[in-house]
């Protein structure tokens, strides 16, 4: 996705694959704290092989998720991480480290750095080399949407492009903690292009690059840096992989009211989902013909340990009589499935995940879709620990186990922009007030409609089911039916409804 630096005299407006020649010119980077810090490691390497020479500072949170090692090994040359490093000031003081490079690189640039350069605050060594420097300087934002969207960070971003620093706009997407919208760093390729251009150096083709790489005698500080191959083969020199989902304990992500969740990035968590094969099914000739109509359905498994998890009751045949009857109505459906004993329904494609966050980024994979029919019971809550081996007893109390929120994959395919269908659809199982939570579930998800069913019987998991389909314009209850039918019912309201747009 295209990223724009919108400081008036610097539009990067083409990601380029090109390789920029950098040959002698100096970038001081300063890596934040953020998930997206492991993407500044493969930008320090996209530098090193673009002939530039770079000097890492580390902050205290940046170091949270990638080590000085690293940066040090990827960019030959010593990293900072403390003013009392540069306590020789014979040596190396700040003020010289500030004004040695020919452009200072904020990447990550997380909402907390870009308050505190807004405000000229220099209580650390980024911040007090930021404060410090008279070269250009550059930064790139990485954080959750929300935190993106607030009205203090786009305060503070519009005070320093005020100032004169080049905020690059972040790339728009799917965020880890299952939120959508701008908030992601955008690819390394991206921000070297927004590099080049504040250093005004004309792109050459990669292979010229390489080719003058390798013809020139470069002194140590600008040596070349290790290619591919060699960086993969040095232990110590590897960039950081994305840490581990668990491991890095910082990624919750919430939904509903739940507070929002911590700067994050969605690389970490992008899985490739493998849509299985089409089933054979009837000519698309039906009503919704040419229709992409997306629907999850299931309960989905939350791990405990390798042997249990977290589960509900539901069977997934809503959701599959829906897809059938979508696939019998012409349209081409992507139904991603939790874990259920049902076979695919001919003519769609079935995407098999276990767990909510996997099952939001099947959806995340599969939009954009025109409808999309969230009928899964999405488990509302996930152990945050997930223990890597089977929980023993051990003749004492029972464990403990710690809840998170799952994220709610209705409610970030509402607020997903661009890409949220023309029709979204939710369901809505309730046990008592059903028609009135309905109502209320379907602003508060920015859904269309929803349509809710009373699960206080034998719903879930049984062949019937009683349903009210709440829209805008008031509800309509349908008497008791076979889940076929009610699924044939809902396909002919869609069908009217996606013809009267
Ligand atoms: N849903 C979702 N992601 C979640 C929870 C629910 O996409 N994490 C979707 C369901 O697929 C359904 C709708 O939201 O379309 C309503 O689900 P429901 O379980 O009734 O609502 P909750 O949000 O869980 O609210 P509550 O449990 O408080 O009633």
């Amino acid at each position: 996705m295209a990223s724009f630096i919108t400081q008036s005299h610097c539009t990067v407006t083409t990601p380029v694959a090109q390789i920029c020649t950098m040959r002698g010119r100096r970038i001081l980077l300063i890596v934040g704290g953020g998930i997206a810090a492991y993407k500044a490691c493969e930008l320090v390497r996209l530098i090193r092989k673009a002939e530039g020479a770079v000097t890492c500072v580390l902050t205290e949170g940046g170091a949270k998720f990638v080590t000085a090692m690293s940066l040090a090994a990827l960019s030959e040359n010593p990293v900072h991480t403390t003013l009392w490093d540069l306590k020789d000031e014979v040596e190396m003081g700040h003020i010289q480290l500030s004004r040695q490079a020919d452009l200072v690189v904020v990447c990550p640039a997380t909402a907390d750095l870009l308050a505190r350069m807004a405000a000229g605050i220099a209580d650390d060594l980024a911040t007090t080399l930021l404060l410090a420097t008279d070269k250009p300087v550059m930064a790139v934002p990485a954080m959750n949407v929300r935190m993106w969207q607030h009205a203090a960070t786009a305060r503070n971003v519009a005070r320093l492009r005020d100032d004169g620093v080049a905020v690059m706009e972040p790339d728009e997407g799917a965020m880890a903690c299952g939120e959508w919208g701008p908030g992601r760093l955008p690819e390394p390729e991206t921000i070297l292009a927004g590099i080049r251009q504040m250093l005004d150096a004309e792109p050459v083709a990669a292979e010229e690059s390489f080719a003058a790489l390798s013809a020139s005698t470069i002194p140590r500080q600008f040596a070349p840096a290790l290619d591919e191959d060699e960086t993969a083969a040095a232990p110590p020199a590897e960039a950081e992989p994305a840490p581990p989902l668990e491991a890095s304990g910082l990624l919750l992500p919430k939904k509903g009211k739940a507070r929002a969740a911590p700067p994050t990035d969605p690389d970490a968590l992008d899985r490739n989902v493998d849509a299985g094969p089409i089933a054979e099914g009837p000519p698309n000739d039906g009503p919704l013909r040419g229709c992409h109509v997306l629907i999850t359905a299931g309960p989905t498994h939350e791990p405990i340990d390798p042997v249990r998890y977290i589960a509900n009751r539901s069977s997934g045949r809503q959701g599959y009589a829906i897809a059938a009857a979508a696939a019998r109505a012409g349209a081409d459906v992507t139904l991603v499935s939790g874990p259920v004993a049902l076979p695919t329904p001919p003519g769609v494609r079935r995407i098999d995940v276990e767990s909510a966050r996997e099952m939001a980024d099947a959806v995340k994979a599969s939009l954009p879709a025109d409808v999309a029919i969230m009928v899964a019971a999405v488990a509302d809550w996930r152990t945050r620990d997930v223990a890597a081996d089977k929980m023993k007893k051990r003749g004492s109390a029972p464990p403990a186990l710690i809840l998170t929120e799952n994220p709610d994959i209705l409610a970030n395919v509402g607020a997903s922009g661009r890409l949220r269908p023309q029709l979204l659809i939710g369901f809505a199982a309730e046990t008592e007030n059903v028609i009135a939570n309905a109502t209320e579930k379907r602003k508060r998800k920015g859904a269309d409609w929803i349509i809710a069913n009373d699960v206080s019987g034998d719903v879930m998991g049984g062949h019937a089911n009683t349903v009210h389909i709440v829209t805008a314009s008031g509800v309509e209850s349908l008497p008791q039916l076979p889940k076929d039918e009610v699924a044939e019912a809902l396909v002919d309201r869609i069908a009217a409804a996606l013809a009267a747009d």
